[in-house]
C-alpha cells in the first residue's frame, strides 16, 4: 500500500516536471515544404523529435497525409498535420515561426547544382510568394539547390511583396560544415564530437570554402597536401553521394541531419538562448558580394550578427578570391530570374 502510494506520488511529480519543462519552452510552429521527399521525410522525423517544436506542419504536392500519419504517432511534444497541394499551402504556413524548404528536384550523376536551376527556381519562387502572404515574419531555411541562387530568389520575392527582412532568410550550408568536421576528424585523428570547422563562401563546388586553419582542436599533423585534399573532399562531398547513389538522388539522410541541426539553432535563437552560432549563407557585407556564408549569431529575430572571416591562411585567401566570380554570377542569376519571371 505504502509502496503504491509512493509510486503514484512520484509519477505525479514526474508528470508535473514534464508539464513545467514543456510550458517553459514557448509554442513554436515549424513548417517543412517538400516534406514527402528524400530529405523531407527524415527531416520531419528529426523535427518531431525536437522538444522545442510544438506544431509540425508537413507540406508537399503529394504523399504528405501518409508521412504525417506515420510521424504523428511518435510520442513527442509536436502536433503533426499533413497538407497536400496548392489549396492547403496557406493553412500549412499560417502562424509558422520557422519554414524549412527542401522542395525541388535533386541532382543526378553528371549534373551540377546549377543544372537544377530552371526547375527549382520556379518552385522556390512559388513557395516564397506564399510565405510572404501567410507567414511574413517566419524565419526561412532554404535547402533547395542551387542555394547560391535560391536564396537571392527568395530575397527578391520578399522584396517585391514588401516583407523582406534580411535577418530572417538563411541558406542552409550546415551539411558542408558537417562534412568538413567529419573529414577533418578522420584525417587529424581527433574525436569528431569536439571538432569545429567554419565553412564560408557559398554552397556549390569551389564556392564552398572550409577554413581548416581555424579548425578546433588545432592539428599540426596535417600537411599542405592533406589540407588541399580535405578542402577538395568537402567541396565535392555532394558529388561523392550523388555518384554513390548512381541516379537515385543526392544526399538526403546527412542533409536531413544538417537541416535539423540548423533548424534547432534557429529555434534556440528565437527562444533567446545566448551564443548560438552557425555558418549560413545570408545577406552580408563581409565581402563585396551581397550574399555570403559565414558564421552567424542567431537571436530572437533571426540573424543577430554576421561575423567576419577571421584570419585566413594563404591557401584560404587564394580560395576566397577564386570563388567570388562564380558565386557572384549564381547570385545574379537568381536575382535576374526573380525580377524577369
Ligand atoms: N542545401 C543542401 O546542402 C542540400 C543537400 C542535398 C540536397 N539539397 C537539395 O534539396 C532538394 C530536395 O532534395 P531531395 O533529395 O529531398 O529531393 P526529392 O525529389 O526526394 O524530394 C523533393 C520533394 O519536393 C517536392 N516538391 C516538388 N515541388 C514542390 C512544390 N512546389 N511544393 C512542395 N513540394 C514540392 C516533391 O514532391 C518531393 O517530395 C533538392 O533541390 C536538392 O538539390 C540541398
Amino acid at each position: 500500500m505504502r509502496m503504491s502510494l509512493l509510486r503514484s506520488a512520484s509519477q505525479h511529480l514526474r508528470r508535473r516536471r514534464d508539464y513545467s519543462s514543456a510550458s517553459a519552452s514557448p509554442e513554436r510552429k515549424v513548417a517543412i515544404l517538400g516534406a514527402a521527399g528524400g530529405i523531407g521525410q527524415p527531416l520531419a522525423l528529426l523535427m518531431k523529435l525536437n522538444p522545442l517544436v510544438s506544431s509540425l506542419s508537413l507540406y508537399d504536392i503529394a504523399a504528405t497525409p501518409g508521412v504525417a500519419a506515420d510521424v504523428s504517432h511518435i510520442n513527442t511534444r509536436a502536433l503533426v498535420k499533413g497538407f497536400v497541394g496548392d489549396d492547403q499551402l496557406g493553412e500549412a504556413l499560417e502562424g509558422a515561426d520557422l519554414v524549412i524548404i527542401p522542395a525541388g528536384v535533386p541532382r543526378k550523376p553528371g549534373m551540377t547544382r546549377d543544372d537544377l536551376f530552371k526547375i527549382n527556381a520556379g518552385i522556390v519562387k512559388g513557395l516564397c510568394t506564399a510565405i510572404a502572404r501567410h507567414c511574413p515574419n517566419a524565419l526561412v531555411n532554404m535547402i533547395s539547390n542551387p542555394v547560391n541562387s535560391t536564396v537571392p530568389i527568395a530575397a527578391e520575392v520578399f522584396k517585391k511583396a514588401g516583407t523582406y527582412d534580411e535577418k530572417k532568410l538563411f541558406g542552409v550550408t550546415t551539411l558542408d560544415v558537417v562534412r568538413a568536421k567529419t573529414f577533418y576528424a578522420g584525417k587529424a585523428n581527433v574525436p569528431v564530437t569536439g571538432v569545429n570547422v567554419p565553412v564560408v563562401g557559398g554552397h556549390a563546388g569551389i564556392t564552398i570554402l572550409p577554413l581548416f586553419s581555424q579548425a578546433t582542436p588545432a592539428s599540426n599533423a596535417l600537411s599542405h597536401e592533406d589540407l588541399l585534399a580535405l578542402t577538395k573532399r568537402t567541396q565535392d562531398g555532394g558529388t561523392e553521394v550523388v555518384e554513390a547513389k548512381a541516379g537515385k538522388g543526392s544526399a538526403t539522410l546527412s542533409m536531413a541531419y544538417a537541416g535539423a541541426v540548423f533548424g534547432d539553432a534557429c529555434l534556440k535563437g528565437l527562444n533567446g538562448v545566448p551564443d548560438i552560432v552557425e555558418c549560413s549563407f545570408v545577406q552580408s557585407t563581409v565581402t563585396e558580394l551581397p550574399f555570403f556564408a559565414s558564421k552567424v549569431r542567431l537571436g530572437k529575430s533571426g540573424v543577430e550578427e554576421v561575423m567576419g572571416l577571421g584570419e585566413l591562411s594563404a591557401l584560404e585567401k587564394e580560395g576566397l578570391e577564386s570563388l567570388k566570380g562564380e558565386l557572384l554570377s549564381s547570385i545574379e542569376k537568381g536575382v535576374n530570374f526573380a525580377q524577369e519571371s
